[in-house]
């Protein structure tokens, strides 16, 4: 029996992990994020009504439960206090008395939002394709060791000499570089007094409670954000984010020793989506990947941009699988693929020397000459739009997961069949 599961994203981000943390964390002592920051947005639909996460973990629908933030995210008080206001004005009770965060989460501030937003500008046509949100420059400062971390708030002359040293950096690349708005500091000081009487209460030592309930065999779900292909090593990189979103960063970025994480499951949506610049190479740009993006609904939940759809690649699952230990997958989505004639999955690449990988290659450059050798299988015609039990799935439907298991070398343990909490098919409890 798995005591803490890890939840990560497989692919590109947006596989569906907020619907199935939530589904999880029923049963849990606690749902812990651990890297990343507020450009994540995890979708929850609860008896219809939708509700959009962004940097709090998504077990707070859950009425008595205790949500953490660990010190591998990077925080945003600015968007951190907003969601919290959205979700008590939404009927959400406590969110604030069961929010703890890590004294040790870097802060983003003002000028890593500018400083994002000024760097993507410069870029121009090669551009990342950022949420804009300051998740890189904030990365940097504390790799830099130069953060205003959350525990600082406790002592304001010493943020204050923080932003000024930052702030010196920061202004002379904003206006010279960049030739963008500089950041004034009496604003950022501003800013900051504004939120810091409501963010002092939410500090904990996250650490030592998670190793206190898992002691005492409560159950844990660590959330992760994005995906696999994003992560700043063994992504598409430099089109990746500014973190680790593998399973193993949940140790580090929750302060838990490794050995807690019992479980993987692998969030895998039944086709691939990207949002953003970089390779992609199932990338459909026909009326089969635009019939995707519409029935999947495929726009970022953040920044409201327009997901590029392509079909399941399996040989970059496979890479996830073998990176992340992934126990079992959940195969999101597979609704939206109702009523295709035929469906098709990338089994291996031709490379740009002719030669054949089954496995996706590391780095942008390699994945751009990356060339998808395909199997094609017959679609299905039956709904499976909110089918509870596998055995009501349609037989091609039941192939295509068999065939996804065979070649990525993972077992399916759960099917999610439409958004709400309810339109879900567990084959192995992750739990159990
Ligand atoms: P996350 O970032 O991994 O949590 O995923 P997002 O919430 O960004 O994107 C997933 C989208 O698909 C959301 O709009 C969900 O409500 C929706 N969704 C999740 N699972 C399913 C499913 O099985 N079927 C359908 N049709 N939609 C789903
Ligand atoms: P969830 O958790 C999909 C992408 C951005 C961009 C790149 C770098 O909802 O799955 P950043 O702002 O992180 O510096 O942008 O990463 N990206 C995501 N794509 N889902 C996400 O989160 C993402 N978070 C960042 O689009 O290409
Ligand atoms: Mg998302």
């Amino acid at each position: 029996m798995a005591q803490n599961i890890v939840v990560i994203g497989s692919q590109w981000g947006d596989e569906g992990k907020g619907k199935i943390v939530d589904w999880l964390a029923e049963q849990t002592g606690g749902v812990v994020r651990f890297q990343g920051g507020h450009n994540a947005g995890h979708t929850l639909v609860v008896g219809g009504k939708k509700t959009v996460l962004r940097l709090i973990p998504s077990g707070i629908l859950h009425e008595n439960l205790t949500c953490y933030i660990g010190s591998g995210v990077v925080v945003s008080p600015e968007a951190l206090l907003g969601e919290i206001d959205e979700l008590v004005a939404a009927g959400v009770k406590n969110v604030e008395q069961r929010l703890k965060i890590a004294p040790t989460c870097p802060l983003i501030l003002p000028y890593h939002i500018a400083l994002d937003q000024a760097r993507e500008a410069s870029r121009g046509a090669g551009k990342i394709g950022t949420t804009g949100r300051g998740i890189g420059p904030a990365y940097e400062d504390k790799v830099a060791r130069r953060s205003v971390r959350a525990g600082d708030l406790a002592d304001l002359d010493k943020v204050a000499e923080k932003v000024k040293t930052n702030l010196a950096l920061y202004n002379v690349q904003l206006k010279h570089l960049h030739g963008a708005q500089t950041v004034d500091f009496d604003e950022v000081m501003d800013k900051i007094r504004s939120f810091r009487d409501r963010v002092l209460p939410m500090l904990h030592d996250v650490a030592n409670t998670l190793y206190e309930k898992n002691r005492k065999g409560e159950k844990l779900l660590f959330e992760g954000a994005q995906g696999t292909l994003l992560d700043i090593d063994y992504g598409t990189y430099p089109f990746v984010t500014s973190s680790n979103c593998l399973a193993g960063a949940a140790s580090a970025g929750a302060g838990v020793p490794p050995q807690m994480l019992n479980y993987v499951l692998g969030i895998v949506k039944a086709y691939t989506t990207r949002v953003g610049s970089g390779p992609f190479p199932t990338e459909l740009f026909d009326d089969i990947g635009a019939g995707l993006a519409e029935r999947g609904h495929e726009f970022g939940s953040v920044t409201g941009r327009a997901r590029r759809c392509g079909w399941f690649d399996a040989a970059a699952l496979k890479r996830s699988i073998q990176i992340n230990g992934i126990t079992g997958m959940c195969i999101t989505k597979l609704d939206v693929m109702d009523g295709m004639d035929e469906v098709k999955i990338c089994t291996g690449y031709t490379l740009a020397d002719g030669s054949h990988s089954d496995i996706l290659p590391f780095g942008a450059d390699a994945v751009a000459g990356c060339t998808p050798v395909y199997e094609t299988m017959a679609g299905w015609k039956e709904p499976t739009f909110g089918v509870k039990s596998y055995d009501k799935l349609p037989e091609n439907a039941k192939r295509y997961l068999k065939r996804i298991e065979e070649v990525c070398g993972a077992p399916v343990a759960m099917v999610s069949t439409g958004p709400d909490r309810e339109e879900t098919i567990v084959i192995q409890h992750p739990f159990a």
